[in-house]
């Protein structure tokens, strides 16, 4: 066990041992919070069947109690007890799981997830995450985790555990450190409460994969609609650095910073990280939120972004580009999102 500086109270466990996840565990169940690695993003694990744990989640992150949490579980069984499958869930889950897929489903009120967790809605965000270690925490604990990406509200992701202790370090009991995500975005959220399936967010797992075991095309997210939560997925500003981004750059300046993607790109920057340079958007994911970290550096103007294709992850990765670069909320307006 590594003890983090004096001024952050949360220990940063690395390479957690099964001893290490199970004092985890004990901490979820005391309806504490734990930061825990999944394949896409950090998590911010509380006891989902806990008003009071999934409040403390709201309370850390800054994050507005309408938008809904996913509950996290080891396996289909588990996903079984809070939730309705039918026979399209089941074959995405099969599939699929474990990985960065998010099925909303009809909720088993029975199944104890916090009415705070899911808004008061008759339907649950579930998924199985694939990281060993989040895998390992689900299995001690036993009980689904609620767990939104561990930062604060609108800001960008973390994608190591040295992100979360920089955004939440004092806010969590224990950060386990299971290495950098190898996915590098959220889940893919798949609404599938309706008669047709609806991609609510883009995210780890491509469209066309899903469409390809489905066998159709799926629909957007529905318009807004009163009854329906906001999720982040549909909210302007998000995942938002401190300096501006500017989309589909095709020049530099001098006094910019350039988040690259491909062989060809513009000279000139102050300073330059690469997505990918052979244009492989799966590289360019798992590069995504810790190089527009990097490169939010005082004394840049902007962060100017190469042209990314939106084909594959590259409908994910630029959804939540197109959310950096949008107008921010005045600082004393309502709260940022997520
Ligand atoms: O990859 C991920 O999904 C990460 C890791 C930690 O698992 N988690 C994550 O959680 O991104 P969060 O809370 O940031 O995003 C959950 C998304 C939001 O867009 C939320 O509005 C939506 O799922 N959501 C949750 N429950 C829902 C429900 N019952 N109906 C519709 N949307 C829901
Ligand atoms: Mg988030």
């Amino acid at each position: 066990m590594i003890r983090s500086e004096p001024s952050v109270t949360a220990d940063i466990i690395r390479a957690p041992t099964a001893a290490a996840v199970a004092e985890a565990a004990r901490l979820l169940a005391d309806g504490r919070l734990v930061a825990f690695p999944t394949e896409t993003v950090y998590g911010l694990g509380g006891d989902a069947t806990s008003d009071r744990a999934v409040a403390a989640i709201f309370a850390a992150k800054g994050r507005p109690r309408f938008n809904p949490l996913i509950a996290h579980v080891a396996d289909v069984a588990a996903a079984e007890r809070i939730a309705c499958l039918d026979d399209r869930a089941r074959r995405l889950a099969e599939r699929f799981w474990p990985g960065p897929l998010t099925l909303v489903l009809p909720r088993r009120p029975e199944g104890g997830v916090s009415l705070l967790a899911t808004a008061g809605l008759d339907t649950v965000a579930v998924r199985v995450p694939a990281h060993p270690v989040a895998r390992a925490l689900l299995t001690a604990f036993g009980r689904p985790v609620a767990g939104p990406s561990a930062n604060p509200s609108g800001r960008v992701s973390p994608t190591s555990a040295a992100h979360v202790l920089e955004g939440l370090g004092g806010r969590v009991a224990m950060i386990l450190d299971g290495g950098d995500c190898r996915v590098g975005v959220e889940s893919t959220v798949l609404d599938l409460s309706g008669r047709n399936p609806a991609l609510l967010r883009p995210g780890g797992l491509a469209r066309d994969r899903i469409e390809a075991l489905l066998g159709h095309v799926l629909a957007g997210a529905a318009p807004a609609d009163p009854q329906r939560p906001t999720a982040p997925g549909q909210l302007a500003s998000h995942y938002a650095p401190d300096r501006p981004v500017r989309l589909d750059a095709a020049s530099v300046a001098a006094d910019e910073a350039l988040l690259a993607f491909g062989p060809d790109i513009p000279a000139g920057a102050a300073v330059t990280l690469q997505l990918s340079a052979t244009g492989d958007l799966t590289e360019a994911a798992a590069n995504l939120f810790a190089h527009l970290r990097r490169l939010d550096r005082p004394g840049l103007r902007a962060i100017a972004v190469s042209p990314i294709p939106e084909t594959g992850l590259g409908e994910a990765i630029n959804d939540r580009l197109r959310r950096a670069a949008a107008p921010r909320p005045a600082a004393d307006g309502p709260s940022r999102f997520d």
